[in-house]
């Protein structure tokens, strides 16, 4: 029996800051509000003049990752890239990180599940490692969304959380016992797909046919967050599924050594270490100067935290997540 083990971690966002007092040129809002509703000072968006995208941020967190696990491209036999900002409609972000690594022609598959897109991709890449399928996987999570939220007053309510940037893992085969990923657990709840959704461009929303309306009423093709029930809804489920990983261990909220929540809103997070009475070196936020980058969230902010020394050998490490889809899931690692 395998287990599968970080053995390097890479993150990378874009140089262009936006601050609060940044977005009050194109919308009604303050840095006031801001931070004091979502805990956010400032946010990196791509500068469209740069070569940025979702697959070249993936990609230049995986070159990172890979050299610190002490590997080369062509020691990777797998790619699970998570992302709900593509850079195409299709075909997906694995096969252009694939190409842009120079990599051999490996399998990529795109995992979408939004902001628990990260927590969904390593819980498939410890399947793959588990059954001695493949024994080094990249795990990356990228987001551009800067390119598609609506820059108006009328967007504002979900436009000043989300950042762009991108963080990549890989994973990898050991046969040390009890180390790596102990357990992963997976939940959706499709009936609240609509509170936090995207209808625009789909098959069910045809780009021609917004492109020819062109109505500016028609809100379709910007995300939509219902927030006080996301909200409601985040704060019980991140609980469930950090206890559901401990359980599942036989191990106690004391255990944690650090917990990385998926960087929703600072406020969240505070309430997840308030309930679990964790102290403040045990839980690792970014979302100040990075927003909520969506999949992209928990790897950047683990492999911030783990470049801070703030994770060290044997440490117990929650990774925990909530978005859209409903979609909601834990990781429990022994580092
Ligand atoms: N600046 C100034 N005012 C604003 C802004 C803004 N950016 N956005 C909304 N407002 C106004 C609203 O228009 C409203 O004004 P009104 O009372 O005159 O109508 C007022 O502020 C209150 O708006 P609410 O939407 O009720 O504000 P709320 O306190 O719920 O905060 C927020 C909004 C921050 C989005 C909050 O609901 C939240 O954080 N929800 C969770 C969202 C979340 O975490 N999403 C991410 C998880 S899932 C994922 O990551 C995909």
């Amino acid at each position: 029996m395998y287990n599968s083990k970080i053995t390097g971690l890479g993150y990378y966002v874009p140089d262009n800051v936006v601050t609060n007092n940044d977005l009050k040129e194109f919308m009604d809002t303050s840095d006031e509000w801001i931070q004091e509703r979502t805990g956010i000072k400032e946010r990196r968006w791509i500068d469209p003049k740069t070569e940025d995208t979702t697959a070249v941020m993936g990609a230049k967190a995986s070159r990172i990752a890979i050299e610190r696990a002490g590997l080369t491209k062509d020691d990777i036999d797998f790619i699970i890239f998570a992302t709900l900002s593509p850079d195409m409609y299709f075909p997906g972000g694995g096969v252009q990180v694939q190409d842009m690594l120079d990599m051999p022609t490996i399998g990529a598959l795109d995992v979408r599940n939004q902001c628990s897109g990260f927590i969904y991709a390593m819980s498939v890449a410890d399947q793959f490692i588990k059954t001695g399928m493949y024994k080094n996987i990249l795990v990356i999570g990228a987001e551009n969304h800067s390119g598609g939220l609506e820059k108006s007053t009328r967007g504002r309510g979900v436009t000043v959380i989300f950042g762009d940037g991108a963080g990549a893992a890989v994973l990898s085969r050991t046969e040390e016992e009890g180390k790596g990923i102990l357990s992963s657990h997976l939940h959706s709840e499709g009936k609240h797909a609509k509170e936090l959704v995207l209808e625009g461009p789909s098959t069910g929303r045809w780009v021609p046919e917004i492109l020819e309306k062109n109505d500016p009423d028609d809100v379709s093709y910007y995300p939509y967050m219902n927030g006080q029930f996301v909200f409601k809804h985040a704060i019980g489920r991140f609980s469930e599924a950090i206890v559901e990983g401990l359980q599942a261990n036989g191990l106690e909220k004391d255990d944690i050594d650090m917990l990385i929540p998926h960087q929703a809103n600072l406020r969240i997070a505070q309430f997840i270490q308030k309930k679990f009475q964790l102290s403040d070196d045990k839980v690792y936020n970014n979302i100040m100067k990075y927003g909520n980058t969506t999949a992209a969230s928990v790897i950047i902010a683990l492999t911030e935290a783990w470049e801070k020394g703030k994770i060290k050998d044997n440490d117990l490490v929650v990774l925990a997540a909530f978005g859209s889809g409903f979609t909601w899931g834990s990781v429990v690692i022994r580092w």
